[in-house]
């Protein structure tokens, strides 16, 4: 493995154009910083670098949506989201955004560059245009009738019914979403980046050189390079991003996808002005992104070959740690359907406890396959972990070693066996630890800190030093001095994955945070004053779990009404194709008039029929129809309707009903009798 000087560690630039949840933090947040807060601890030089991603079509159409500028739009979510990222104690070194100056500097001045230096091609193709609105449309901004499943407000790109992926072509009656047009074809030319001449040295680089990146990673490398690289587009048309700086570009900006990771580096710049090149530029820095899933293309294929093009000495990444997914009770996590555990409103809703949530999102981490996350699982992970193990051994032994030693750590007399065992456990646990951590394995990571936590509960309640203190109070003062050394381990191996609580047990027992000392036996010494005993973790109730639970139910209630809806409004749109052909005579043969109810009663233990007493004009008669459901026997005496008047009579239900009403039926079934559209006499011919 190579020695390096430095690491660079980046966290995916969250889109401006919403919160973020515990999917968000599972997968790239809560992993970076563990892994950083690890580094720092080790006394590495680390640069921690994000931001917000403030470009692409998403925020445009949300703005739009709000009647507001897409500024207003990043700078709203651009603060939840770096607030939401201090709450949970994600402390990057800089939190940058890519609407600033300094990165439309950086992002130009990189495209300016491959642009002199021949790195791009052009093409000239046929997009869609709104010719009313007079712009080029974005996928997104193309709606119309999906040609798989019929919904009839799929998007350009994608059907959100049915799931397909579409192109604009495929969508029957396109509209565009800013003036209700039809779009037409236009040619416009943007710039490509030719990643098939970087396929090669991809190859080399990643499949035959990184053969250590996560399976999921390593795999989805392989079959894009396994299926051929395209030419990329590396521009739009569009009036929000950096605009492109060449001439000839009027109404073009950077794709989102090419100015996006040049934010890592405008970032670096912004708070290093003078000496960011050595993050970026040095063979000593180790470059790590943490991404999710979604991001692997761009992270391994796209940027890394926009930096080879550019050259000049800037580094690849030497990891590219990416997770899965994580699912929330049982269901994907979606921002557009709502079904998400926002990380502002967790702050709010559960104040104090983010490394609850820190630590079930690691031990649940999607580290090598989609997840869950369960409300339920973070209550007992809470109460039987946190809570039972690691919380209850640190309160047992502060409480006794105030109740028998006025809180000073007493001398440790001679060891047993039991107590070396325990002590022995912690050197072997921090070597795991510490592996596991360089190598990206967080979940695996916090079970060996949690062992710890187990090692040093299962100690005090084996020797029971409330029982022996009765006795012998040496062998007390030995029992806690032990247990005193496992509580200031753990309150630096937690330090990286509940830091909230690690510091506030650091503080308790005035302990350090240094990591070489993580599994030596004289951490605190013989007389060392601790503080009072304070409780690092609070049982979650069941009512607090309820009130989550009923939040998400409530979603799922209308969502589902809402598709119902969805459903029953297509049934009723759905017409009857046309029947087979009639010749006049056939239809001459059929007696249709006017006639009048004359009383009306249900027919009994039936639901659906109605027995109607009519004047035909040239009778009265009985005719039994089917539409109890859309008609009570009041509303229909009186009424004027259209019979079939020459329909061969038929027995139903013991009455004999002699012809029929004329109705019209729509697709869901709903149907309402016919009427002349002004009273007339009853037995009116129809034809
Ligand atoms: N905004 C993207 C997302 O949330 C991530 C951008 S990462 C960057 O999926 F590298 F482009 F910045
Ligand atoms: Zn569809």
């Amino acid at each position: 493995m190579k020695d390096y000087k430095r690491t660079l560690v980046t966290a995916a630039l969250p889109y401006a154009n919403g919160p973020v949840h515990i999917g968000h933090l599972a997968g790239v947040y809560v992993p970076a910083d563990i892994y950083v807060r690890y580094l720092r601890m080790r006394g590495r030089d680390v640069l921690f670098v994000c931001g917000s991603d403030e470009h692409g079509v998403p925020i445009t159409i949300k703005a739009r949506q709000q009647g507001c500028s897409p500024q207003d739009i990043v700078d709203k979510y651009d603060k939840i989201i770096s607030d939401s990222f201090k709450g949970f104690g994600i402390n990057f070194d800089v939190y940058g955004r890519t609407s600033s100056k300094i990165h439309e500097e950086t992002a130009s001045e990189f495209f300016k560059k491959l642009y002199d230096s021949g790195k791009f091609i052009t093409k000239t193709t046929e997009q869609y245009y709104d010719p009313e609105a007079k712009t080029f449309l974005a996928d997104r901004y193309i709606v119309g009738t999906c040609p798989k499943c019929g919904n009839p407000d799929a998007y350009g790109d994608q059907c959100e019914k049915c799931g397909s992926t579409l192109s604009p072509e495929e969508l029957i009656n396109p509209k565009s979403k800013l003036s209700g047009a039809e779009p037409i074809k236009k040619e416009t030319t943007h710039w490509y980046l030719p990643l098939q001449d970087y396929e090669q040295w991809l190859r080399e680089w990643i499949l035959d050189g990184h053969k250590e990146w996560r399976s999921n990673v390593y795999g989805q490398v392989k079959s894009w390079l396994d299926g051929g690289l395209q030419p990329r587009a590396v521009t739009r048309d569009l009036d929000w991003g950096v605009p492109v700086p060449v001439e000839g570009a009027e109404g073009k900006v950077l794709y989102v996808w090419f100015d996006a990771p040049i934010g890592y580096i405008s970032n670096t710049k912004q708070l290093l002005p003078n000496d960011w090149e050595k993050w970026w530029k040095s063979e000593d820095t180790k470059l790590v992104h943490f991404i999710g899933k979604d991001n692997i293309v761009f992270h391994c294929i796209v940027f890394p070959s926009m930096l080879k093009a550019y050259g000049d000495g800037y580094i690849l990444p030497d990891n590219v740690p990416s997770n899965e997914f994580l699912n929330l009770e049982g269901d994907k996590i979606s921002t557009s359907r709502g079904w998400a555990v926002w990380a502002h409103e967790y702050l709010e809703d559960f104040p104090g406890k983010q490394d609850v949530l820190r630590y079930v999102l690691t031990a649940n981490a999607p580290e090598t396959k989609d997840n869950d996350f369960s409300w339920k699982d973070f209550q007992v992970r809470n109460n039987s972990e946190l809570v039972a193990i690691f919380g209850n051994f640190v309160n047992r032994a502060v409480v006794l070693t105030h109740k028998y030693f006025e809180g000073k750590v007493p001398a440790a007399g001679k060891l047993e066996a039991i107590d070396r065992e325990a002590l022995d456990e912690i050197p072997a646990l921090r070597a795991s630890l510490e592996k596991n951590l360089e190598n990206y394995r967080f979940r695996e990571a916090l079970k060996d800190a949690m062992s710890m936590a187990r090692v040093g509960n299962k100690y005090i309640s084996d020797t029971e030093p409330w029982k022996v203190a009765k006795t012998d109070m040496a062998r007390t003062g030995t029992i806690l001095n032990v247990c005193l050394q496992i509580c200031a381990d753990l309150a630096i191996a937690f330090e990286p994955f509940t830091p909230f609580a690690a510091e506030k047990l650091r503080k308790m027992i005035d302990s350090p945070l240094e990591w070489d000392l993580l599994g030596r036996e004289e951490i605190l010494p013989a007389g060392h004053q601790i503080g009072a005993a304070e409780l690092l973790f609070e049982k979650i109730e069941d009512d607090a779990i309820q009130a989550q639970l009923d939040r998400l139910a409530r979603i799922r209630e209308e969502r589902e009404a809402a598709a119902k809806a969805a459903a029953a409004a297509e049934a009723a749109a759905h017409v009857e194709p046309q029947k087979a052909e009639v010749t006049f005579d056939q239809f001459e043969a059929m007696d249709i008039r006017t006639a009048t109810v004359l009383e009306a009663e249900r027919v009994p233990k039936t639901d659906k029929l109605l027995k109607l007493t009519i004047d035909t004009g040239i009778d009265k008669r009985v005719i039994v129809s089917g539409i109890a459901e859309y008609y009570t026997p009041e509303q229909m005496v009186g009424k004027q309707i259209c019979i079939l008047a020459n329909l061969a009579p038929r027995v139903i239900r013991g009455i004999e009903s002699k012809g029929m009403i004329l109705m019209a039926r729509q697709g869901d079934g709903k149907m309402r009798i016919v009427s002349p559209e002004e009273a007339l006499v009853n037995g009116a011919t129809i034809g």
